[in-house]
């Protein structure tokens, strides 16, 4: 293999810039020319294709975002699109892709292969943290602190005023942020997709800090819910409660999916970034490169799409025990 490519698709995440330059620059290391395509599927379809070097990537690793921007192309799920970006690569002489991403990305590297037989390795670039294969996905730990040091500020609030706030973070059908966010920020409660809590329960555990006097009380709320959005959830609360409590809803949105990454999520991206590349020049494809027990591992695209990432429900038992 002489020439490859790297490229960000779906949702962005701090540290996809640290993973671009890890493979730019092992590429550079190994002697492979290496092309970034611009806009995930998107730039691959348009040929927004360029050559890049080590001084591509200079003064990056601490930046936020993606150099190589991000989309979630439409037209890549169609086998016309997908024709339209196999010949660009023939245009520009590309044998190998690494495709930093999530579960659609993948979807899309897997297909294309298949179909094309230009194999790439992919590494795991999402704030969600929802992909079987590797024990944390870049840009995770750094929206779990972004949400953190919010839930901190939240807080102060919420003891001034004797209020309670529910709090939803990011994580589309996943509660990992949910989770780690609500522990690190003494959540009284955290209600995720994986389990269900009745609205019932939610009432009992605010009911039970009132009771103690508590100052305040958290609620951290996954955005893929079952009971609904936090402003549906307060809501609902509202309406079957007698008490007369001061209840506010913040949602933190996409202000976790920007920012410096953290020092984790640099070391992270840089390992899985040349992991994914040193596995496609050492043949691998249509695999995601992740770090499971601190080693690198390689799982088939087929099994990080299809398997479930379960949460650590012990995790949930614990907020419950330290919120008393
Ligand atoms: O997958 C990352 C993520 O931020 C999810 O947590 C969220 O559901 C989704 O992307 C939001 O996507 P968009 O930026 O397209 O609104």
């Amino acid at each position: 293999m002489k020439r490859i490519a790297v490229f960000t698709s779906g949702g962005d995440a701090p540290g996809m810039n640290a993973c671009i330059r890890a493979v730019v620059r092992g590429a550079v290391y190994h002697g492979i020319e290496v092309f970034g395509i611009r806009r995930g599927y998107s730039g691959m379809i348009a040929g927004d294709i360029f050559q890049m070097s080590s001084h591509s990537v200079s003064n990056i690793v601490q930046r936020g975002g993606t150099i190589l921007k991000s989309a979630r192309s439409k037209e890549f799920i169609t086998p016309e699109g997908r024709r339209l970006a196999y010949d660009q690569m023939q245009k520009h002489g590309i044998e190998g892709l690494i495709a930093i991403g999530g579960n659609g990305t993948f979807t899309g590297a897997m297909i294309f292969n298949n179909e094309y037989g230009i194999p790439t390795v992919g590494a795991p670039g999402t704030i969600d943290n929802d992909l079987y294969g590797t024990d944390y996905t870049i840009g995770f730990d750094t929206a779990v602190n972004t949400a953190l040091d919010a839930i901190d500020r939240i807080r102060d609030t919420a003891s001034s005023h004797d209020r309670v706030f529910f709090i939803e973070v990011m994580g589309r059908d996943s509660g990992y942020i949910a989770i780690q966010s609500g522990i690190g920020g003494g959540a009284e409660l955290v209600m995720v997709p994986e389990v269900l809590t009745p609205i019932s329960e939610v009432v009992e555990t605010l009911r039970q800090g009132w009771l103690r006097s508590k100052a305040s009380s958290i609620v951290v709320v996954a955005e893929g819910e079952e009971e609904g959005s936090a402003s549906e959830i307060a809501d609902k609360i509202k309406s079957q409660i007698k008490e007369d409590i001061d209840m506010r809803v913040t949602t933190l949105g996409h202000t976790q999916r920007g920012g410096s990454p953290s020092a984790y999520d640099r070391i992270l991206a840089s390992r899985l970034g040349l992991g994914a590349l040193e596995g496609l020049l050492a043949g691998q494809k249509n695999v995601m490169a992740g770090i499971i027990n601190n080693e690198l591992v390689y799982t088939p695209f087929e099994d990080t799409i299809r398997l479930p990432k379960p949460i650590n429900e012990d995790l949930l038992r614990m907020v419950k025990i330290l919120s008393i």
